[in-house]
C-alpha cells in the first residue's frame, strides 16, 4: 500500500519527458503524447530546455533502473529514446512473416514475442520501456490478483490520451473514481438480468439476417470474419442504441478507422512535444474523424430525444441509450449525465460490444471447423435443447457444452491481450516496491498457457477442463483465467458476449455443418483485439 512518509523513489515518467512512444501495448494502449509539456514554440531556448531535459531525464532512468535491479527485476537492455520498441517491433515482424500452414494453439509466441522471449529470459516479472516509458509486467497469479482486485484506486487505469482518447473518450472503461461508479452502475443494469433478456430477440433478428446472405454461399466457402464483424456491429446498435444497422455501419467504419490509425501509430516514437508543432496526416485524419463520430451519435441521442418530446414516445426507452437520457435529465446531480458523458458511452460501448465478440465468435468458428467432434457434440446439445427452433434465454444457460467451448476458446485466444494500469501512488506489491505512476502490464495468454495452473496440455483445444465449472478448473485461483478480466473492472459486457455468442453458433449448427478452407493460413495478429489476420474461410454444408 501507499505510503507516502517514506523515501522518494525516482520517478521514471517524470515530466518533461525526451520521448515517447505513441503507444503503451497493442491492445488497451494508452496513448502518451505529452500535451501538457508547456513548450508553446520551437525557440532556441526550449530546444535547449529539452536538452537540459533529456540529461535530466536519463540520469533519472538510471536511478530507476538500479532501483529496479536492487528488488531483483531484470528486463532487456534500456536503449536511449526507444527503449526496446525496436526490438518489438523486429520480433512481432518475424512472427508475422512466418505465417504457416501448422495450426498450433500456442499463440503467445506467436502475437507476443517480445513477452514470452523476455519472460523466460527475466522472469515472471520483468521490466520494459516503450520508447522513454517503462513497463512492469506482471505474470504471478498472486500478484494479479493483488492489483486488479483493488478497490482503492491503488492501480487505477492509466491515462488515455491522443488516439485512443478519441475511440473511447473518459467513458467507462477508462474513467475513474466516483464517475466510473456512476456509469458502472448505470450499464450493470442495462446488461444484465431481465434487461438482458429483453435483448435475446434483437439478437435473433441480427443472427437471421446474416443467415440469410449465408444462403447464398450453400456448397461453397463464406469467410466469417468479415460476417462476424458485422454481425457484432449489428448487436450492439440493435440492443443497446435500438439504432439501424446503416445508423450503427456508420459509427462502426469511423471507429475502425481511428482502429486503424492507432494500429498504425502504436510503436511510433515522437520527440517530446513535437505534436504541438508538427501534425501528422494521421493526426489531421484522427481529429476529422472524431468530429464525424461526435456528430452521429449526436443524431441517434437526438432522434431519440424528439420522440419523447415530440410525444411519439412516452419515455427514453429501457435500453442503454434511454437509461443515458433518463440519466441526462435526472434531477439529482449525483446521477447526472453530461451530454459529453453521452457521447463517452455510446462510443465505448459501440466499439467494446463488436471489437471483442467478432474476435470470440471468429475462433470459436475456426476451432469447430477443426475439431468437428465438438462441432458434433455441441450440435447434439443444441438440437436436443432448441430443435429446429430459435434459441430462448432459459435455453441459453442450460448449454453447457456451448459454454464449455466458448471459455476454452477464450483461454486460448484471448480477445484482450493486455490488461493494463498505473501504480497511482507509490505501492508495495508483493515483495516489490514501485514508485507512482508507473504503467504495469498483465498479458492473459501468459497465465492462460502456464502449465502450472492449467497443466501440461495447456496448448490444445480441450473444453472438457471447462466441465466442472470455472472454481474446479481454476483450482480456486480466481486469476487463472483473465478472458472477462478480474476484479471490479471485470467486463460489464460479458452476459451480452456470451448470450450473443450462444446464439449466433446455435443457430449455424442448426442449418450447417462446416469444415476449415483448405487455404486457411494461421497466423493470429493483434489489431486492438487478436484476430486471425488472413481471416477464417469455412466451407459450409446445410444440414
Ligand atoms: C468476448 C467478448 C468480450 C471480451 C473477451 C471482453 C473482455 C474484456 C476485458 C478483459 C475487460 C477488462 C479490461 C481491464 O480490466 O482493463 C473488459 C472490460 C470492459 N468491457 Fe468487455 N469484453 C467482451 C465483450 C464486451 C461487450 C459485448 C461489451 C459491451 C456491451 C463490453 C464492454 C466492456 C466495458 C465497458 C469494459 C470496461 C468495464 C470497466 O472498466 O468497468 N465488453 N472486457
Amino acid at each position: 500500500m501507499a505510503d507516502p512518509s517514506r523515501r522518494r523513489l525516482p520517478d521514471p515518467t517524470a515530466k518533461p519527458l525526451a520521448a515517447e512512444c505513441r503507444q503503451g501495448d497493442e491492445d488497451t494502449a494508452m496513448y502518451d503524447e505529452d500535451e501538457s509539456s508547456g513548450m508553446e514554440n520551437g525557440s532556441a531556448a526550449s530546444k535547449e530546455m529539452a536538452i537540459h531535459t533529456l540529461e535530466e531525464v536519463e540520469e533519472m532512468k538510471k536511478a530507476f533502473l538500479h532501483l529496479m535491479e536492487s528488488q531483483g527485476i531484470r528486463g532487456p537492455h534500456y536503449r536511449f529514446l526507444h527503449g526496446n520498441t525496436i526490438e518489438i517491433i523486429k520480433m512481432k515482424q518475424q512472427t508475422k512473416d512466418a505465417a504457416t500452414m501448422d495450426i498450433s494453439h500456442d499463440i503467445f509466441p506467436i502475437i507476443q514475442p517480445h513477452l514470452y522471449s523476455w519472460i523466460k529470459l527475466y522472469g515472471k516479472n520483468f521490466l520494459h520501456w516503450f520508447g522513454t516509458e517503462p513497463e512492469i509486467v506482471v505474470t504471478e497469479p498472486e500478484l494479479i490478483k493483488e492489483i486488479l482486485s483493488n478497490k482503492e484506486g491503488t492501480y487505477p487505469k492509466t491515462i488515455v490520451k491522443g488516439y485512443f482518447k478519441k475511440l473511447l473518450g473518459d467513458g467507462l472503461a477508462v474513467t475513474e473514481g466516483e464517475k466510473w461508479s456512476k456509469l458502472r452502475k448505470l450499464s450493470n443494469h442495462a446488461f444484465h438480468g431481465d434487461c438482458l433478456k429483453d435483448m435475446v430477440p434483437a439478437m435473433i433478428a441480427c443472427v437471421e439476417t446474416m443467415l440469410e446472405i449465408w444462403r447464398s454461399y450453400h456448397g461453397k466457402e463464406i469467410e466469417v470474419c468479415g460476417e462476424f464483424r458485422l454481425l457484432s456491429s449489428d448487436v450492439i446498435s440493435r440492443t443497446a442504441f435500438g439504432s439501424s444497422y446503416l445508423e450503427g455501419r456508420k459509427i462502426f467504419d469511423m471507429l475502425s478507422n481511428l482502429g486503424v490509425l492507432i494500429s498504425r501509430n502504436v510503436f511510433k516514437i515522437r520527440l517530446f512535444g513535437i505534436g504541438r508543432f508538427i501534425r501528422i496526416r494521421d493526426d489531421i485524419e484522427a481529429d476529422k474523424t472524431e468530429q464525424l463520430l461526435h456528430d452521429s451519435i449526436m443524431e441517434i441521442v437526438k432522434k431519440r430525444q424528439f420522440e419523447v418530446q415530440s410525444g411519439k414516445a412516452d419515455s427514453f426507452g429501457s435500453d442503454f441509450l434511454g437509461s443515458l437520457l433518463k440519466g441526462h435529465h435526472d434531477t439529482d446531480p449525483k446521477n447526472q449525465i453530461s451530454a459529453a458523458e453521452i457521447i463517452d458511452e455510446c462510443k465505448t460501448f459501440y466499439f467494446a460490444g463488436q471489437e471483442t465478440t467478432f474476435s470470440l465468435l471468429s475462433w470459436t468458428t475456426f476451432l469447430l471447423a477443426i475439431h468437428t467432434d465438438w462441432q458434433e457434440r455441441a450440435r447434439e446439445e443444441v438440437l436436443q435443447l432448441f430443435g429446429q427452433q430459435n434459441p430462448n434465454s432459459d435455453g441459453l444457460s442450460r448449454l453447457k457444452t456451448v459454454n464449455m467451448i466458448l471459455y476454452e476458446t477464450l483461454r486460448l485466444y484471448t480477445p484482450v491481450t493486455s490488461i493494463i494500469r498505473r501504480t497511482g501512488s507509490r505501492v508495495k506489491l508483493g515483495k516489490y516496491e514501485f514508485p507512482a505512476n508507473m504503467k504495469v502490464s498483465i498479458p492473459p495468454l501468459a497465465i492462460h498457457r502456464n502449465p502450472d495452473i492449467w497443466g501440461q496440455d495447456a496448448h490444445f483445444f480441450k473444453p472438457e477442463r471447462f466441465s466442472e465449472g470455472m472454481t474446479k478448473t481454476t483450482n480456486g485461483n480466481p486469476t487463472a483465467f483473465l478472458g472477462f478480466g478480474y476484479g471490479p473492472r471485470t467486463c460489464v459486457g460479458l452476459n451480452l458476449a456470451i448470450s450473443e455468442a450462444k446464439i449466433a453458433l446455435s443457430m449455424i449448427l442448426q442449418r450447417y455443418k462446416f469444415t476449415l478452407s483448405l487455404e486457411y493460413v494461421h497466423s493470429p495478429l493483434i489489431v486492438l483485439s487478436a484476430n486471425p489476420q488472413h481471416g477464417v474461410g469455412i466451407l459450409l454444408q446445410p444440414l
